[in-house]
Parts: C-alpha cells; structure tokens; sequence
C-alpha cells in the first residue's frame, strides 16, 4: 500500500477513536441541535430539511451533538439568492479551547448576478491564516450541491459536488501541525460578516431585503465519534462496516487521499476558479511563504 503517511500513524488513530457512526439524511433531530438565532434556524419536514435565517437582529446556527475524530461530513446546501452581499453562510468543523482546529467552508454573499466566493480555511493550533478562495462554477442559490470534508490521518480534502478543490496533507513529520487529537463538532450558520466579506465592508447589506435564508439537507456523516469523556479502550478498527456509498470518498474515507484521477480536477479548479490562495501570496509573507506552501 503507498501511503503518504507511515501506516503506523493510521494504526495509532484508529485506536484512540471510540465508535463508527453514521449520520444519515434521515431525521436531523437526531444528530443537530440548533444552537442559536432564537427560532431563526429551523428543522423542517421531519427533521429533512434544516433553514438558517439572518435578519438585522440575528443570524443563526446549528452544531452537530457529537464530536468527532476524523470522518467524511457531507452535506447539500442552497445558499441565499438575489442581493446575499453581506450574508455568510457556513459549513465546518471545530475543537473547542484556545489551541482549537477547524476546517472551514464559508459561502460569501454578494450583490444580485454577482458570484458568491466560497472561503476555506484551516486552522490548526489555534494558527490559521491559510485562507482559499474560489468561484463557483454554477449558481449555488438556484439548486442544492453537495460540499464536504473528508478528514483523517493522512490529509484534509473539501470537495465541492464530488470535486477535489482543495488538499491539506499530514505534514507533522516536517513540523507543520496538522489536526490529529483534538475532536471536533460539525458546525453550520448563516451570519452577517458585512465588514469583512464583501472585501472589507465595501457593500452594504441590504437589510430591507431581510430575512435572507439558506437551506440545509441530506448531511451524510461517516466518521469516528468520540466519547465523553474520551476513552482509548474501544476502537473504530472498522469505521465503514455499516457504511453506505451515497458520498463521493466511499468506503475507505479514513485511508483515502487524492486519487491520482481526482488530481486534474483538482488543477482545472485552481486554474480556472481559484480567486485567492495564501501560497502565492507573497506580499503578506515577506519573510517567506508557510511551510507547507512550499511542499507542495
Ligand atoms: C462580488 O462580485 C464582484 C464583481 O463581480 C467580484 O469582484 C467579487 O469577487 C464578488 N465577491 C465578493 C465577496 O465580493
Ligand atoms: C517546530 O515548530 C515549532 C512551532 O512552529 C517551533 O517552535 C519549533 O522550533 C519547530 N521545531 C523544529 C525541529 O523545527
Ligand atoms: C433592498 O431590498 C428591497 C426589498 O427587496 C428592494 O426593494 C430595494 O430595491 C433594495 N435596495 C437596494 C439598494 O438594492
């Protein structure tokens, strides 16, 4: 097996993970708790459908009950239509505490014909600052697509609609940290960001067009939860015996990397949507690039 990665890492994480679980798209009161908006966000439909919704007022949210040591989430959004400038909208994953990890999609709003730019970030350590930004190559508003994260040992893939679009690689053993103890909750909101996302509050949100609304279903989660308190006497050694293929990673989600075929799509993507990548960034690093931006 070719492995980026010394398998006795994937070995060492498979131990410390409690249980496999599956989070299907069925009914989301299960697995959601709506945390915050005061009735702004809502499960619709049997628990089918989960909406978040920003007002002048408020914006809203969800987290996922558990907590998680590496998996697949995946979920289908459509994001707010018309005048969204102003409005984010967002899907990640994040530890607590002040050395915290998070994996970031953040869907900026924009003003009516204008493209969104989906923002990702990863931040390990509490250390961020590795910030991605990319066009869309259809209208998120008018349908639901399919975004996720695949997390685990090896590397940190976001994927848009089954597409590659960005790749985080393990490179602990060249001192770059990388997200391997601490687990972390599923997250979504919609929230205003007007002073920061439409390039530093050079749009105006367009309040009277309030309340803006995104839409969330079908949240596949493949993943290993962790227990609290965290136990290291069972294990996850297989995290995909009950797992179904309605996501694009499959079966072996805790081993898998990029595929040598997923590699040009990855490329067509940044060659044709990228709008912001930190590696090429070097005004803001006059001291030298991020270490892993020269790995790769
Ligand atoms: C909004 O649209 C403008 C004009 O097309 C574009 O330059 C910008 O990148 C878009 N996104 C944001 C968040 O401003
Ligand atoms: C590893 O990284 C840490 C934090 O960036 C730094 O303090 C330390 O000196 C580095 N160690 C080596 C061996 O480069
Ligand atoms: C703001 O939204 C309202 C309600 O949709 C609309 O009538 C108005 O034209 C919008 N204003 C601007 C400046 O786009």
């Amino acid at each position: 097996m070719l492995l980026p990665y010394p398998t006795s890492v994937v070995m060492v994480a498979l131990f410390t993970m409690t249980m496999m679980m599956m989070l299907c798209g069925g009914d989301l009161h299960k697995n959601i708790d709506i945390t915050w908006g005061n009735g702004r966000a809502q499960m619709l439909n049997n628990g089918q459908l989960l909406t978040v919704s920003l007002d002048a007022a408020s914006g809203s949210g969800f987290q996922s009950k558990d907590h998680y040591l590496f998996g697949h989430f995946q979920i289908q959004l459509k994001l707010v239509p018309g005048n969204s400038a102003g409005t984010v909208t967002s899907f990640y994953l994040q530890s607590e505490g002040s050395t915290w990890d998070e994996i970031d999609f953040e869907f900026l709003g924009n003003l009516s014909g204008n493209p969104y730019i989906l923002h990702t970030n990863v931040i390990t350590q509490g250390k961020g600052g590795r910030e991605q930004q990319f066009y869309l190559w259809f209208d998120p508003t008018s349908d639901f697509h399919t975004y996720s994260i695949l997390w685990n040992p090896l590397c940190i893939i976001l994927y848009v609609d089954g597409i590659p679009i960005r790749e985080f690689k393990n490179y602990e053993s060249r001192n770059i940290s990388f997200p391997m103890k601490k687990p972390m909750r599923m997250y979504g909101s919609l929230w205003d960001a007007e002073d920061w996302a439409t390039r530093g509050g050079l749009i105006k949100t367009n309040w009277s067009a309030a309340p803006f609304i995104a839409y969330f279903k079908n949240f596949f989660v493949n993943a290993c939860v962790e227990s609290t308190p965290p136990s290291i006497t069972s294990s996850c050694t297989h995290p995909n015996k009950k797992s179904n293929n309605h996501n694009s990673v499959g079966e072996k989600w805790i081993t898998q990397g990029l595929k040598p075929s997923e590699v040009d799509k990855l490329n067509w993507v940044h060659k044709n949507f990228m709008v912001y990548n930190y590696c090429s960034d070097l005004k803001r690093f006059p001291q030298g690039l991020p270490l892993e931006c020269k790995i790769n």
